[in-house]
């Protein structure tokens, strides 16, 4: 039995399969539409979500398996106490595969060392979002056509942001890749993260300013500022504007740069962007049904 903690937890000849796959549930959704008759998914959300949740229950869907979960750690009886430990002891009597978001880093790590069923992590507070670095890298791959010799800004809130901690983690094993770290000094990279970039000899630089190096960029990611990991509303009231890409920044960049971003967007991205052809965001959220629907598939031991 096998879980995804991390995006890791693959290497890349995997992640080469799970992404051919991934394009070919595109390309031939009918062909795995009833593969997962009889399974269940168990969606377990301790913390907010929109398109994780969704993507995972409709990727169950789309392959003909059901879907049983919570959407609210209140709903759920880890408001009257019950440990993770406990709770997915009882969920591997009730599915087959569980995805889990949880606000405490290393919670779905624990619920796998118990579960008698595959468990993802579906982000776990401000260290990992394994599938949406799955996602991640399936857009571009998909849009780009490789996953190595580019330069890649991200934007926006370094330091809690899951999503970019994930994604770099996956992208310094491929090669000839630099990255740009557009950040606010509070919202910098974690040092463990250049720590990292330093001992494998990766090249990156670190800036304030957006517009001095979009022009140098094939991929610009944005992050939106995690409100949900400030101590303190005047910090975030004062950062959480701090970039906004608007068509006239855009202008300033590369004809084919993708701009992709996890989502939610609050005000990092405006709206006008939506309509370049270097917005892939939206794309982005498809490619993450698709990606979630192979590992389904590769984790039940169906792919
Ligand atoms: N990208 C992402 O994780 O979105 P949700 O928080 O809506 O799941």
């Amino acid at each position: 039995m096998r879980h995804l903690m991390s995006p890791l937890d693959f290497t890349t000849d995997e992640l080469e399969k799970l992404f051919d796959l991934a394009n070919e549930i595109e390309k031939q959704p009918e062909k795995y539409a009833h593969i997962c008759e009889g399974k269940i998914l168990a969606t377990c959300f301790y913390e907010p979500s929109t398109r994780t949740r969704l993507s995972f229950e409709s990727a169950m869907t789309r392959l003909g398996g059901r879907v049983i979960g919570f959407s609210d750690a209140n709903s759920s009886s880890a408001a009257k106490g019950e440990s993770v430990s406990d709770t997915i002891r009882v969920i591997s009597c009730y599915a087959d595969i569980c995805a889990m978001r949880h606000p405490k880093e290393g919670a779905p790590m624990v619920a796998a060392s118990k579960s008698l069923i595959p468990v993802i992590n579906a982000g776990d507070g401000g260290h990992q979002h394994p599938t949406q670095t799955l996602t991640d890298l399936l857009t571009i791959r998909s849009l780009h056509g490789s996953l190595g010799g580019y330069t890649i800004g991200l934007c926006g809130d370094l330091k809690f942001g899951r999503t970019v901690h994930s994604l770099i983690n996956a992208l310094v094993r491929y090669d000839d890749i630099k990255f740009v770290f557009i950040s606010p000094t509070e919202l910098r990279v974690p040092d463990y993260v250049t720590d990292m970039l330093n001992e494998k000899g990766i090249e990156y630089e670190e800036v304030i300013k957006l517009e001095d190096v979009i022009g140098d960029l094939d991929i610009l990611y944005m992050t939106r500022v995690q409100k949900e990991r400030f101590f303190n509303e005047e910090d975030y009231i004062r950062l959480k504007d701090f970039y906004i890409l608007t068509p006239e920044k855009l202008a300033l960049a590369k004809e084919n740069m993708l701009v992709l971003h996890p989502l939610p967007r609050v005000n990092e991205i405006s709206v006008e962007v939506d309509d370049d052809p270097r917005a892939a965001y939206f794309k982005q959220a498809q490619y993450g049904v698709y990606v979630r629907m192979a590992l389904i598939l590769t984790l039940l031991g169906l792919a």
